[in-house]
């Protein structure tokens, strides 16, 4: 006879890790951020926007436009930087379109824009913390860089940044330099040079994150609105990633950032010194790992290399799922 009160309890799940989200949506942007808000494992507390992938004010609109259409209604969504520190404003029409979103039609906002700029916003969430927070960052790191720049005691209160940006060899937007890192090098690096835990998901890995046909049709089985909304962007991006790049299955670079967080386990990588090259004449905004060790300086940076691809597919077909 079973003693009642004998019973075994299941350990509780770790509580949720808490994160903000800076970021310029962007196709991959908006499934970073459904990734981001939807799942369990990360309480997210703020979005904020940069300059990138379109104008500030694009970007803005569309994370707003993200958030209005998924029901995202509880977390701050602030403007953030409208140019690179010192380099002028490039943005990616030619791979998102002239919104920065382009495709479905999207939802005109009901969510509206926190009051406070990007700088503000992160601040005040980081300092109000019970603990240290995460930044996932999956733009160029001007906000990010501003923050550290004008509040560099922050630091303490940051867990980490995860960054999208970078690549351990060649770029997508020069020969060298992936566009997260090519649109402000002495943002990133600044980010760098602070001492906060820093960790590159570059293309490495997000070129291991290719939507191929039967990661469309698993989103498509889904049926929901939301569900086609990012099969009409991934549909897109497939587009625009074929044109440029003979690429008809795109990379899905930014959840791959927020996929490190949820689970560190799907996202292998190495600890190794990193800088951003903000002067080469052709290499501007290359990031250069040093893998081999060549240079002898102390590793400063974990740099992502290797993807559990259908875990991340799992958790990304999932995540748009939980949305109903
Ligand atoms: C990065 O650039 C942007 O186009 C994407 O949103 C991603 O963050 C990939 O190089
Ligand atoms: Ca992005």
């Amino acid at each position: 006879m079973p003693d009642p009160d004998d019973h075994q309890t299941d350990p509780p799940p770790p509580a949720p890790v808490p994160v903000v989200l800076d970021c310029d949506p962007g196709h991959d942007d908006a499934l970073a951020l459904l990734l981001a808000h939807a799942d369990p494992r990360v309480d997210l507390r703020a979005v904020t926007v940069v300059h990138g992938n379109q104008t500030v004010d694009k970007c803005l609109r569309n994370a707003l436009a993200v958030c209005t259409l998924a029901g995202i209604t509880d977390v701050p969504v602030a403007r953030g930087a409208d140019r690179p520190l010192v380099r002028p404003l490039r943005v990616a029409p030619d791979i998102h379109g002239e919104s920065g979103l382009d495709g479905p039609d999207l939802p005109v906002p009901t969510v509206v824009a926190d009051p406070r700029d990007a700088v503000t916003l992160l601040h005040d969430v980081l300092t109000a913390a019970e603990q240290p927070v995460t930044v996932v960052a999956t733009g160029a790191l001007t906000n990010v860089a501003m923050l550290l720049r004008a509040h560099p005691e922050v630091v303490r209160s940051v867990r980490g940044v995860v960054w999208m940006g970078g690549s351990t060899g060649r770029g997508n937007i020069t020969p060298f330099a992936e566009a997260n890192a090519a649109n402000d090098p002495e943002a990133a690096q600044h980010v760098l040079d602070s001492g906060v835990p820093f960790t590159m998901v570059g293309l490495d890995v997000t070129h291991q994150a290719l939507v191929t046909a039967d990661v469309l049709g698993r989103l498509r089985a889904l049926g929901t609105p939301l569900a086609r909304t990012c099969v009409g962007w991934l549909t897109f991006f497939a587009g625009t990633y074929d044109e440029q790049f003979g690429m008809p299955d795109p990379p899905l670079h930014d959840p791959v950032a927020v996929a490190r967080v949820l689970d560190p386990a799907l996202v292998r990588v190495v600890r190794t010194h990193l800088v951003v090259e903000t002067e080469g004449r052709w290499t501007s905004g290359a990031t250069v790992a040093d893998l081999h060790g060549y240079s002898g300086r102390a590793a400063n940076a974990d740099v992502a290399l290797g993807l559990d691809r259908d875990g991340f597919f799992d958790l990304l077909v999932a995540a748009v799922a939980s949305y109903g």
